[in-house]
């Protein structure tokens, strides 16, 4: 049996939303099934890698073969990521909420006739994967996400720079690609735009388990 090209190589890969709490019973979050990034840690492993996967709450199993730690929180998810460095690549699926609530109450907020309703403070989170793609302890390939509605490649070539990723993987999420069972956030399948230093490379419409066995080949390449 010829040796597997990953083995022995550590591999950091988020999938899921991040919930944001409200109060002890509502959250913001992003759309994001964790299909494709469960895929990708799948692929990861089918090829050797020690995969550690960083899954926020998500209603899919486990992949098999791989070490997988569930968070709910963005903070939550930089330090689950941050404590597994270093690793020779990371890969950011998860769909992280760009902001949380300033201050989540203890106790439910509740509706009181008259008052209308309650305005929310909102702050930053932390960016989990540019933290990561300018630690001192970088990973040697570093990869992440961006699903846009608009200028799908102008935003990732910023993201790219931004977020000093070595790969962005592009997707169009306007329209009828978009949302539910049928669209790409929810559904079975994925069309993605690999943007590099190097270019943009189009891939066709696949499946997601598709989408990441090329996209694991590409990062054992
Ligand atoms: O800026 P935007 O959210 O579109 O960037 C998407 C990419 O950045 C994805 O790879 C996502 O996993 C990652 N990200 C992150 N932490 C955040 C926001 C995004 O790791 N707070």
């Amino acid at each position: 049996e010829r040796p597997k090209p990953l083995a022995g190589r550590r591999i950091i890969v988020t999938s899921g939303p991040t919930h944001e709490p409200i109060d002890p019973v509502r959250y913001i979050a992003n759309r994001s099934s964790g299909k494709q990034g469960h895929a990708i840690a799948a692929a990861l492993a089918k090829l050797g890698a020690d995969v550690r996967l960083v899954s926020g709450p998500v209603t899919i199993a486990d992949p098999a073969c791989v070490i997988t730690t569930h968070v709910e929180t963005a903070a939550e998810m930089k330090g689950a990521v941050e404590s597994l460095l270093p690793a020779d690549a990371a890969v950011f699926v998860a769909a992280v909420a760009d902001w949380r609530t300033a201050n989540a109450a203890g106790e439910k907020i509740k509706k009181v006739a008259g008052e209308g309703p309650p305005s929310l403070q909102m702050i930053e989170n932390p960016d989990i994967l540019a933290g990561v793609g300018h630690n001192r302890q970088r990973p040697g390939l570093v990869v992440g996400f961006a699903a846009e509605t608009q200028d799908l490649i102008s935003n990732a070539e910023a993201k790219l720079k931004k977020k000093g990723a070595d790969f962005i993987v592009a997707n169009d999420v306007s329209h009828e690609s978009g949302i539910g069972p049928s669209g790409v956030m929810g559904g079975d399948r994925n069309k993605v735009r690999i943007v590099s230093k190097a270019g943009v490379e189009e891939w066709p419409e696949m499946g997601k388990d598709e989408v990441a066995t090329r996209l694991a080949a590409l990062i054992a390449e």
